[in-house]
């Protein structure tokens, strides 16, 4: 108690105010003047300046060639698994320690997730326990990674930088590449961070990222979609503009599309937001060193930035001792509102995923009991 007490009082003093969020947005650049540029122009929705400006700051913040600005993070996931063939009936492993969408976006597919475990220093997708799993449990036949229990082709494998702690994304690369199984990477926390000086999303075929309210920058919604593959960025793009063929007046769309489309307001909302990553980026790179600091006095782990990475230390996390010591925090810091909350639900627990094929999930399950997140906001 006595910790919890203290916990509570350090991370008040860090941001002075009644209550604390976990992760609120920041304004504090050109955000108004765009909306305000958007309502005057009227071109607030599909069409429009900052739909492209924002894809060209992306694309050339992260290193990639080309990115779509999508709606959210979760289509763009699901239309990332599209683009690399994932289809109905396929399987596609990802690890249990994730947001929902990163299973929903597979089973939008018409796919099913299969779990395999995740390392306890970067808290993402094991490259140890996923090339264990592929050499028990599978083999490659016409060039295709087939699932010997279910008789089921392996088609992807989605990462996630969990928190936007990098995991360990070349080792994982190079399994992918050698079970002939495209890598999606769920980069939806982790704009800002890089692994062996490449940024995050850009290790795989696609990636994607999230501009939902409590991500780094935010669109109020919005997420987009990475790729150097020009087919694939075309093919992005008219998948998540309904399919339409261009054409000044005529409306003919040549498959099924969606509307996914990123409405010009989000992305002024997110122009402006990007021309301050580099000021979020340092301002919560000083939180997390003060709470490292202050987590080591008093013999609580902090999580910290896993070896090779830089992390952009989107959602801080420390680890308690038991889910009993969890649950007691959880309880004080909130009824002192200072908001935490646990680590997600692991998805093989949750009804829609629990018949999913799974491994040992040991590493996942010890982390789900103690991982707790602590307010992270850029402090003013
Ligand atoms: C790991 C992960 N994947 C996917 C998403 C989905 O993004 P969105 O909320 O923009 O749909 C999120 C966040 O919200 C996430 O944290």
């Amino acid at each position: 108690m006595e910790n919890y007490k203290k916990i509570t009082n350090f991370i008040k003093d860090i941001y002075k105010k009644d209550f604390i969020a976990l992760h609120e947005p920041v304004f504090i650049g050109n955000e108004k003047k765009y909306l305000n540029e958007c309502i005057d122009s009227t071109f607030v929705s599909s069409v429009g300046k900052y739909v492209d400006k924002f894809e060209e700051m992306l694309a050339d913040y992260v290193g990639s060639k080309y990115a779509v600005a999508v709606s959210n993070g979760t289509s763009a996931l699901f239309v990332a698994l599209k683009l690399v063939g994932v289809k109905e009936g396929d399987e596609v492993i990802t690890q249990p320690l994730t947001f929902v969408a990163t299973a929903n976006a597979i089973s939008y597919c018409g796919a099913k997730p299969v779990f395999v475990d995740v390392d306890l220093d970067t808290l993402g997708l094991s490259p140890k326990s996923l090339k264990e799993f592929l050499e028990k449990n599978c083999e490659i036949i016409d060039n295709k990674c087939i699932n010997k229990t279910t008789g089921k082709i392996i088609k992807a494998c989605v990462p996630m930088h969990t928190f936007g702690h990098p995991t360990k994304i070349d080792e994982i690369k190079e399994i992918c590449d050698k079970w002939h199984i495209e890598l999606v990477e769920d980069a939806a926390e982790s704009l800002g961070s890089f692994y062996k000086n490449k940024h995050t999303g850009t290790f795989g075929k696609v990636g994607i990222f999230s501009f939902n309210g409590n991500k780094i920058i935010t669109a109020g919604g919005g997420g987009v979609i990475v790729t150097d593959d020009e087919e694939l960025a075309k093919k992005a793009k008219h998948l998540t503009t309904t399919a339409k063929i261009p054409h000044p007046y005529e409306y003919i769309h040549d498959e099924v599309g969606y509307n996914f489309r990123m409405p010009n307001i989000n992305a002024a909302l997110l122009v402006a937001q990007m021309e301050n990553l580099d000021k979020f980026l340092e301002n919560k790179r000083e939180l997390a060193e003060k709470y490292g600091e202050f987590f080591d006095s008093i013999g609580i782990k902090f999580i910290k930035e896993p070896k090779n990475a830089k992390s952009n230390y989107w959602l801080n996390a420390i680890k308690l001792y038991n889910k009993k010591q969890r649950d007691e925090f959880l309880e004080y810091s909130n009824k002192n509102k200072v908001m935490t909350r646990p680590i997600w639900r692991l998805m093989n627990k949750l009804p829609m995923y629990n018949n999913c094929q799974r491994d040992e999930l040991k590493n996942a399950e010890y982390l789900e009991e103690r991982i707790v997140n602590i307010p992270s906001g850029v402090v003013l």
